[in-house]
């Protein structure tokens, strides 16, 4: 498997805040019981989902040195594109000015992963650089008068800049899976809102997230202790600690952004890197487990190496360019 390396990230967030206390004075809810239950405390709501994608993008970018030209594959995972046609990484395209592929990803909640995972096997089958960006608004398709779901969801964007290298896979195991059977827990009709059985959703999400982190450490031949971060799908924290509990990894090892976004769906895993790559807490050779899921009902899950040794990346405008 040819290398690669993420050398950019970047988050966007609206700047509108929607704090617990605000649905507590229109509807019949509580911020103790939203944070008890979930451990949602605000979320942002705005933008759209290119624009947030654009702009998630661009940080990413100028993390890695890159322009958009450099860029030959764009990922866009979203569950709510800006219009049915065209897919929305065709204004993220055109907006950035990359060249090459670009195409939408609706994997909801397990979109950043499914991206993550997809991109790399197209860096393997020659493509040089990648923007995968997760995006959604999922408050333009959330009624904001069902306290069921309107507390859980917010807006906003996670990208990384994955480049292909001469040296180690970036990606050590995946799993991929779905149960199609599970469509109708957790859906959204065309114009319409999110209807969930949230207490299902959330009884198979923690077996499907912790089957589907087994199988990855397993086929990476990598212990739970030997994971520096793990970076599951930001739905609730119970969901998170009942999966950490299982896998035998502690909260201190956990990134969490839930508190102050909410569910950002597909954007959730790349936020919660973004902010933990900020706040330093990966260096080379880190070990990282993606996991998440999503209506579908997706999952999915990677163990990541991160950084490495210094590598050339290939084709033009390697690393050397960048200075
Ligand atoms: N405030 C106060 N009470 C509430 C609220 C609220 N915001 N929302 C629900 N309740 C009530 C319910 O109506 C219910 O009342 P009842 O007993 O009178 O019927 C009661 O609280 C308890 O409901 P439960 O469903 O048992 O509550 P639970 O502890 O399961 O928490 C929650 C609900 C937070 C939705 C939880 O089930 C959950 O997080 N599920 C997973 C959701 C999820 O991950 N969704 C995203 C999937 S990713 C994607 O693809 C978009």
């Amino acid at each position: 498997m040819r290398g690669a390396q993420i050398t950019g990230w970047g988050l966007s967030l609206p700047d509108t805040v929607v704090t617990n206390a605000d649905f507590e004075a229109r509807l019949d809810t509580s911020d103790k019981w939203i944070v008890e239950r979930t451990g949602i405390k605000e979320r942002r709501h705005g933008g759209t989902t290119s624009g947030l994608a654009v702009e998630s993008a661009r940080r990413a970018l100028e993390r890695a040195g890159r322009r958009g030209q450099e860029i030959d594959l764009l990922v866009l995972a979203t569950t709510s594109p800006d219009q049915t046609v065209p897919a929305t990484s065709s204004w993220v395209h055109h907006q950035l000015g990359c060249r090459g592929a670009a195409f939408d990803l609706n994997a909801a909640c397990a979109g950043f992963v499914y991206g993550l995972v997809t991109a790399v096997a197209l860096l393997d089958a020659g493509h040089e650089r990648a923007l995968v960006i997760g995006s959604d608004t999922l408050s333009q398709i959330t009624d904001q008068n069902d306290r069921n779901t309107a507390v859980l969801f917010g807006d906003g964007s996670g990208a990384v800049v994955v480049e292909a290298t001469e040296g180690e896979p970036l990606i050590l195991a995946h799993d991929l899976g779905l149960d199609g059977s599970l469509t109708r827990i957790l859906y959204c009709d065309r114009g319409g809102f999110i209807v969930m059985e949230g207490r299902e959703v959330f009884r198979k999400a923690v077996r499907a997230t912790v089957e589907s982190a087994e199988r990855v450490l397993k086929q990476a031949d990598v212990t739970a202790e030997e994971i520096t971060l793990f970076i599951p799908h930001q739905a609730n924290i119970r969901i998170i600690d009942a999966v950490g509990q299982r896998l035998g990894i502690d909260p201190a090892r956990y990134a969490i952004c839930l508190d102050h976004t909410g569910n950002t769906s597909a954007a959730s895993c790349g936020i919660a890197l973004s902010e933990a790559a900020d706040a330093g807490r990966l260096k080379d050779g880190d070990l990282v487990l993606f996991s998440g899921f999503g209506a579908g009902m997706t999952w999915a899950s990677a163990v990541v190496r991160w950084g490495g040794a210094p590598v050339a990346t290939i084709g033009a405008g390697g690393p050397g360019e960048r200075e």
